[in-house]
């Protein structure tokens, strides 16, 4: 039976970077997340009868909202739900399985990289029929509804069993059950060169997945020693716990750090890759090498047509704002497109579907291409197996032989977790009022706040991080998070050109000591915030 129920608003229901994140005592509160799932309703128009896919990264508390928005969406009339065996499906997938189904949406249920378990956190997000996360009008909109919302509509009906692949229905709607690794497996096979991978893995090249006891445990585990056959154990935390096993879920140096010690240790495996919570991120070490993410989107690019399902070459490649230029120095080569957005993936959207961008990444790990409308972390690790196997070079040989090509952008992110907010703010509004008198002083020729117009649909997007540059092409940016749920994180992002390869093998926190040390004293980060070093460097 539909049931409407009353409601009061809630403050701070804004999504951020990447949908609506807070903690999982904040969702648990009473009628909090049925407001925003039905704010989500309220301004989608014409899903009567259509399908709705939902699914999430299997975090504390996914087994319960999947259950709430199940029946949210029987009442407010979708026809259709199509979610993940266990309420189970990695981000690109959900992505995937939106496109494949033509669904009218799709919510996803994930706080990505974030902490889960009881005091960790929880996050809620739409996308909409192309499958990739809700452009700013609609989080705005979804936002305004949040604020007036009264009432919100559900059935009374006992849980739907998601344990097993099937069909059932509630109220008239029916509820789909699918394998969350099949649909998505299939579409790796279309674009990579499955027998080449197998024959590399077969020769004695060796790999390590982690999992980090998140969504893509199952996935690694299928592709890579099921379909692969890489040896049993490749993947490490491959079971997906609600708590991530007490771990932060982010696939980078510290947190990923026993397969990075083990892999750029040089005593491991030939080639060592992990993703996030949710399967959108990825990193990637092979033998005494971190390949950062903003050289391993250049490479990807310059190194595409290597793999089956971008054998034409690429229409153009698109990265965020504080990513490295790395890229657009393989465009220029290639002579294709090239795209600057703001952080967050809901930018590349408009640029895939309209064909002008095929390959975009993002300097925190994330790289993806048209195949979905998500960063893909499986996909990444697919493509760089691929490319090893049809160059028949080692990892560092690739990344090495990219540098003399291209040079070397020299490049570090330095985060301050858990600052004040009111410090953080202070610090942001003190770098915007320093703007114009930056510019003529230490070589820096322009100094802005970035802001963006979709080259697609034309909308105007602002504040989207400082940015100092250099005569040299050298860049400092400062951003503040927009994905943290305590307090504020300051991003401070640097980065140098080096052309000269005889001056490619230095540690780029060396490299960069003097950018570092002018990016600190410029924005008074130690006096505003108290802080002397960043909490993570990646
Ligand atoms: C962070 C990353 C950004 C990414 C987002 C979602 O957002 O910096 O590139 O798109 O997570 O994975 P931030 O916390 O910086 O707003
Ligand atoms: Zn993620």
């Amino acid at each position: 039976m539909i049931k409407t129920v009353e409601t009061k608003p809630f403050d701070g229901q804004r999504p951020g970077t990447s949908g609506l994140r807070k903690k999982v005592t904040v969702f648990q509160q009473a009628h909090y997340t049925e407001n925003f799932i039905q704010s989500i309703f309220n301004v989608l128009d014409g899903f009567k009868g259509k399908t709705l896919v939902i699914g999430g990264d299997g975090r504390f508390y996914n087994d319960r909202v999947v259950q709430i928005a199940i029946r949210m969406a029987a009442a407010n009339g979708f026809g259709k739900v199509i979610t993940g065996q266990g309420g189970l499906l990695s981000t690109p997938a959900a992505s995937h399985v939106i496109r494949l189904n033509k669904a009218f949406g799709g919510i996803i249920l994930s706080a990505s990289h974030n902490p889960g378990g009881p005091d960790g956190d929880f996050g809620i997000k739409y996308n909409g029929g192309n499958g990739g996360p809700a452009p700013e009008k609609v989080t705005e909109a979804i936002f305004a509804q949040t604020k007036t919302i009264s009432t919100y509509k559900t059935v009374e009906a006992a849980d739907i069993d998601l344990g097993k692949i099937g069909s059932s229905t509630i109220e008239g709607m029916s509820v789909e059950v699918i394998d969350p690794v099949a649909d998505y497996a299939t579409l790796m096979q279309s674009l990579f060169d499955f027998p080449a991978i197998k024959a590399l893995l077969a020769s004695g090249f060796t790999m390590k997945f982690d999992g980090m006891s998140a969504i893509t445990g199952p996935y690694g585990t299928r592709i890579f020693e099921g379909l692969l056959g890489a040896a049993k154990g490749t993947v490490m935390n491959g079971v997906p716990l609600p708590d991530f096993g007490g771990h932060h879920p982010d696939p980078n140096l510290v947190h990923a750090k026993e397969l990075c010690d083990l892999v750029i240790g040089g005593k491991g495996p030939d080639f060592g890759a992990a993703s996030d919570g949710d399967g959108d991120r990825n990193l990637i070490v092979g033998k005494g090498i971190y390949v950062t993410p903003s050289d391993s989107l250049a490479i990807i690019a310059a190194n595409a047509q290597l793999a089956p399902g971008y054998k034409g070459g690429i229409a153009g490649v698109a990265r965020s704002m504080p990513t490295s230029c790395a890229a657009d120095r393989v465009a220029a080569k290639l002579k294709i497109n090239h795209f600057e957005t703001p952080t967050g993936w809901k930018f590349f959207g408009n640029l895939l579907d309209a064909g002008k961008a095929t390959i975009c990444g993002e300097e925190s790990f994330g790289t993806g291409s048209n195949h979905v409308r998500e960063k893909d972390g499986v996909w990444a690790v697919l493509m760089w197996l691929n490319i090893l196997a049809a160059r028949k070079q080692s990892v560092a040989d690739i990344v090495k032989g990219h540098w003399a090509e291209y040079g070397r952008n020299y490049y570090t992110r330095h985060d301050y977790e858990e600052v004040a907010s009111d410090a953080a703010n202070a610090l942001m509004s003190g770098l915007r009022a320093q703007l114009s008198k930056l510019v003529g002083q230490h070589n820096i020729v322009k100094a802005d706040d970035f802001a963006y117009d979709d080259p697609v649909d034309g909308s105007h997007t602002e504040g989207q991080g400082i940015r100092l540059i250099f005569a040299n092409g050298a860049r400092i940016i400062y951003r503040l998070s927009g994905t943290g749920t305590s307090g504020a994180t300051l991003r401070v992002y640097i980065e140098d050109y080096e052309a000269d390869a005889k001056k490619h093998d230095a540690d780029p926190q060396v490299a960069l000591a003097a950018l570092i040390k002018l990016a600190r004293d410029v924005a008074q980060i130690e006096k505003l915030t108290g802080r002397a070093e960043p909490t993570v460097i990646t």
